[in-house]
């Protein structure tokens, strides 16, 4: 069996302006290198859980261990810590459209670079840099927009920019929010192809949500079904709720043990 890398339990979120909280209770385990999506419908809070597990939004309760560090995001030093490992594929892409294609792949580099260094990258990039990013998009048969604007590529290309990204970032779980919902159903199925494939030959672990649960069942070895805030189906069949432990047993995960 895998080691576990994510483990949530009991979660239960509450963003700020939301008048009561939009994740109940949600617990779960998801091991290395393993391939989940996550689907439900709109408005279920699949966007909120995925905010939730990088510590954009903070938990009422519950808790959240990612490769044996508890998560705190009063800390900034856990925060970077965990953020490192886990690269986000958001919803709308999040390219800056007026820099090159290589700027953005490498900014999935920048939780190792100093500011200095970024700085530096910003303006002038080495041969070795322009290798690397050259490499993560040879990935994503992109390889000949390096040098393009990252604005004048094609919805699907930009989400294949997003991926090579992610990849450069050398992440130990990808969370991918509704990769391919403004693709089209061709360049959707592509994309989904492409990005799972490259986790799989990377050995990373991938989270990601979507509407179709037909591009689910194709596409994941398990998905979870998410309904007004609440896990309420795991195809793996695991009860989706967290063990409870009785007080002196050994805690299921500590810090060091992934
Ligand atoms: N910051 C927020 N303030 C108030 N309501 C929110 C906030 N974030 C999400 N919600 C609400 O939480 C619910 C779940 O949203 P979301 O996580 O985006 O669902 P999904 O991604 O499954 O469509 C929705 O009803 C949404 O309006
Ligand atoms: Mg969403």
């Amino acid at each position: 069996m895998t080691t576990p890398l994510l483990q949530v339990e009991h979660l239960r979120v509450q963003p700020p302006g939301a008048e009561r909280p939009i994740l109940e209770d949600v617990s779960t385990v998801i091991r290395a290198g393993e391939r989940v999506a996550l689907v439900g419908p709109s408005g279920a809070g699949k966007t909120t859980l995925l905010r939730a597990l990088n510590g954009s939004v903070r938990a009422l309760s519950g808790r959240i261990l990612f490769n044996g560090i508890q998560l705190d995001d009063r800390s900034s030093r856990i925060l970077r810590q965990v953020r490192r490992g886990m690269a986000v594929i958001p919803q709308k892409h999040d390219l800056v459209e007026n820099l090159k294609v290589y700027h953005n792949v490498m900014a999935g580099a920048l939780g190792r670079w100093s500011n200095a260094h970024a700085l530096r990258f910003l303006f002038w990039q080495t041969a070795s840099e322009l290798d690397e990013a050259r490499h993560a998009l040879d990935r994503v048969e992109m390889a000949n927009k390096l040098h393009d604007s990252a604005g004048k590529l094609s919805g699907g290309q930009q989400q294949r920019v997003a991926i090579a990204r992610a990849l450069v970032q050398k992440p130990l779980l990808i969370l991918a929010d509704e990769p391919v919902a403004s693709l089209d159903p061709r360049m959707a199925r592509q994309v989904l192809e492409l990005l799972c494939k490259l986790a799989e030959d990377d050995g990373v672990a991938l989270l990601c949500t979507l509407h179709q649960p037909e591009l689910a069942r194709e596409y994941f070895p398990r998905t979870l079904e998410m309904r007004d805030g609440k896990l309420t189906t795991d195809s793996a069949g695991q009860a989706p709720v967290a063990p409870t432990r009785s007080a002196g047993e050994a805690p299921a995960w500590t810090p060091g043990n992934a």
